[in-house]
């Protein structure tokens, strides 16, 4: 497969196609903003001019851990978040499934959060709004290229814990924002926790190897669904769905 990588930090993803390109792939870095639609649009025309073609889009840029309180943490976080975590998909979805719907066959790939469908997972309100609306996002717009009869498929990647560079996200915060918000009270970073018999089994981080596996996976299998942590997200989505549906049993 020859690979595109698009990130806001230029020498990171420049480093990261160096080391593709060291084990004979061929690889293309692109600095681009996925909060920025013509950002978005000039990496799908670069990649396009590289190869030809794409038939793999992951929208999978984010940010988050914040943890400020909803109210009082400033609007511009939530400008951000939403900027990156929606605008981001909105942005890779619609510069590039035309391409895939055009050419008859492609797959893209969304990236939400276990925080996509239970609150109280993240600790963050506004990264809890984006994720959610990032599930709801890629649920539609399966049914809509079904609709159209179109092969083109959809998946939405639901993390749980993985070892990242998320808790350090605000290295990225866009200066047009205004100034960098002062960082969350120490003892609200551990924020609407998880309940504490998932705790043991959500505090040890999956490596992002094992997570790019999967997606592998679920993507020749044409899943929709792809999930990292699927034992918790079972009792997580459980106590949730129970809530809901004790208010609305009977109703008929
Ligand atoms: N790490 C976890 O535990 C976890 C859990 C659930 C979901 N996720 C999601 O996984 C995705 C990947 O995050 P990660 O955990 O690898 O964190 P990460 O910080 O290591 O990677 C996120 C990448 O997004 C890039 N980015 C930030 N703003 C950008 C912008 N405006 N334009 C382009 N690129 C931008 C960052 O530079 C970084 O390389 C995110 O959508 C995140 O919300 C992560």
């Amino acid at each position: 497969m020859h690979v595109v990588l698009a990130d806001v930090e230029a020498p990171a993803v420049e480093a990261a196609a160096a080391e593709l390109r060291a084990d004979g792939l061929s690889a293309v870095a692109v600095p681009a903003d996925v909060s920025s639609l013509e950002s978005v649009e000039a990496l799908a025309r670069r990649a396009v001019d590289a190869f030809g073609a794409v038939h793999l889009v992951c929208n999978n840029a984010g940010v988050g851990a914040t943890h400020a309180l909803a109210w009082e943490g400033s609007l511009a976080i939530w400008e951000w978040m939403i900027g990156v975590n929606l605008f981001g998909v909105v942005h890779g979805v619609r510069a590039f499934l035309p391409l895939l719907v055009a050419q008859g066959e492609g797959h893209i790939v969304n990236t939400a959060s276990m925080a996509g469908l239970v609150a109280g997972t993240s600790g963050s309100t506004p990264y809890t709004a984006t994720k959610y609306a990032v599930v709801g996002l890629s649920e539609s717009l399966a049914l809509e290229l079904t609709m159209i009869g179109s092969p083109v498929r959809v998946s939405v990647l639901i993390p749980g814990p993985v070892e990242t560079n998320l808790a350090s996200a605000i290295r990225n915060w866009p200066s047009h924002l205004g100034p960098v918000p002062a960082p969350a009270r120490a003892d609200r970073a551990g924020l609407l926790p998880i309940p504490s018999q998932l705790r043991g089994s959500l505090e040890t981080k999956m490596h992002p190897s094992a997570v790019a596996q999967l997606v592998l996976d679920g993507i020749r299998a044409d899943r929709f669904w792809i999930v990292t942590h699927p034992a918790e997200l079972a009792q997580l989505i459980g106590q949730r769905t129970k809530g809901l549906l004790s208010e609305v049993d009977g109703v008929q």
